[in-house]
C-alpha cells in the first residue's frame, strides 16, 4: 500500500466583487482571496479494489488558539447525504487517474481510498469542498508520481471548482473570471508570519452558493468590475489590520444578508467586542471580524456564545502558505 497525505487551507474574501449573471450561468468575480489557517486533510492510499471510496470526518475547529480540533459525528450526518460521485475530492481523483493510468500505473490507479478530515465546515463560504479537491490533487499527484507542477495542478483543479485554484496558491491572490484566474498579491511566508486574526462564526446550516447567486440575481446587484487593484488597496490587503479593515467588501453579502437577516447581529456583536470590521466570508453564512490579537479574537467569539444563530466558533490567522504534503496527519485526528 502506498500512502500521501496532504493539508489545505480554506480561505476569506477580502474582497468580492461580482458582475451581472452571465450567459455561462456564472458570475464573473473580482476577488481577494486570504487562505487562512484552518485546514482540511486528505490521506490518499492505493487499495486493491478498484473504483475510489471515500470517507469523511467532520471536526469542529477550535474556539482557543493552540487548541486541537475535536471531531464530531454529528457534524458529518450533513455530508453523509453527499453522493460520493459529487464530492469535490472523488471528482478531483477522477481527473488525475486518466494520467496515471497513462504514466505506467496500469491497475494500481484504479483502486484508491480517500480519507477527509475536514475542519472547514461544509457549505460555509470558506471553500471546505475545494480545499478538499486541492489536497486530493496534490496527494495523488504524490502518490502517482505524476509530476504535476502546481500551475498544471491549478489548471486541472479550475475545471473542478472556482475556489480551487486560491487553495492551491494559498496566500494572498487576486481571482478574476469566475474566481479561478489567480494573480499574486503575496505569498504567505515571503512577509514573514500571517498578520490578520480572524474570529470566525459558524452557523449550524451552511448556505448554498447557487442560491446566494440567484438572490444576488433577483436583487440585480450586479456591478461593473474593475480590471486591477489600485495600488492603496494593494497595501491594504497585505497590511496592518487597522489599514485593511476599511477596504473588506463583499457584493455577495447584501443577498446573504437578505436570506439570513439574524447574521448582522454577529458582525455588530463582533464590532462591540471590539473587531475592527467584519464581513460575510463568500457566499456566507460563515462571518469573519478582524481583530488586532488572539485574544480580541477570543473576547470576540466569547461575545458569539450567547447568539443562537453561532453554532460554533474558531480562531484563525492568515494569510498560511497554500496546499502542501505532510509526512503525517495530526494526532487529534480520530
Ligand atoms: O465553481 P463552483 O462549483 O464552486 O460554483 C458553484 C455554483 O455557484 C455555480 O454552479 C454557479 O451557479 C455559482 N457561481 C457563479 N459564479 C461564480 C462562481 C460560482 O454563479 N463565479
Amino acid at each position: 500500500m502506498r500512502e500521501a497525505i496532504a493539508k489545505a487551507p480554506g480561505k476569506v474574501n477580502l474582497l468580492l466583487e461580482c458582475a451581472p449573471l452571465g450567459a455561462d450561468g456564472y458570475h464573473q468575480l473580482f476577488t481577494v482571496f486570504e487562505a487562512i489557517s484552518v485546514y482540511e486533510y486528505v490521506v490518499a492510499r492505493t487499495r486493491r479494489q478498484p473504483g475510489i471510496a471515500v470517507e469523511t470526518r467532520v471536526y469542529r475547529p477550535s474556539s482557543v488558539w493552540d487548541g486541537t480540533p475535536e471531531y464530531d459525528p454529528k457534524l458529518g450526518r450533513q455530508l453523509a447525504t453527499l453522493e460520493p460521485q459529487n464530492h469535490l475530492a472523488v471528482r478531483a481523483a477522477k481527473a488525475l487517474q486518466p494520467l496515471a493510468s497513462a504514466s505506467g500505473w496500469g491497475a494500481t490507479s484504479s483502486g484508491i481510498q480517500l480519507t477527509v478530515h475536514k475542519t472547514v465546515p461544509a457549505a460555509a463560504g470558506m471553500a471546505g469542498g475545494s480545499a478538499d479537491a486541492a489536497a486530493t490533487l496534490v496527494a495523488l499527484n504524490e502518490l502517482w508520481e505524476l509530476g504535476l507542477t502546481l500551475g498544471q495542478v491549478e489548471h486541472i483543479g479550475r475545471t473542478l471548482g472556482a475556489d480551487i485554484p486560491a487553495c492551491l496558491q494559498g496566500g494572498t491572490t487576486v481571482g478574476v473570471g469566475r474566481g479561478d484566474q489567480l494573480s499574486d498579491v503575496a505569498v504567505a511566508g515571503s512577509k514573514g508570519s500571517p498578520q490578520h486574526w480572524w474570529a470566525l462564526a459558524f452557523s449550524e446550516e451552511g448556505l448554498s452558493t447557487p442560491l446566494v447567486f440567484q438572490e444576488f440575481d433577483r436583487l440585480n446587484l450586479g456591478s461593473k468590475l474593475p480590471t486591477e487593484l489600485r495600488s492603496d488597496q494593494r497595501e491594504a490587503f497585505v497590511g496592518v489590520p487597522e489599514k485593511l479593515a476599511g477596504y473588506l467588501g463583499n457584493d455577495l453579502a447584501e443577498a446573504t444578508l437578505r436570506l439570513r437577516p439574524e447574521l448582522t447581529q454577529v458582525g455588530k456583536t463582533a464590532l462591540h467586542r471590539g473587531a475592527l470590521g467584519w464581513m460575510v466570508s463568500g457566499s456566507g453564512p460563515t462571518v469573519a471580524a478582524l481583530v488586532q490579537t488572539a485574544a480580541q479574537a477570543q473576547e470576540v467569539c466569547q461575545g458569539w456564545q450567547e447568539l443562537p444563530v453561532v453554532s460554533s466558533t474558531a480562531l484563525a490567522c492568515g494569510p498560511v502558505e497554500g496546499t502542501t504534503l505532510i509526512s503525517q496527519i495530526p494526532e487529534w485526528v480520530v
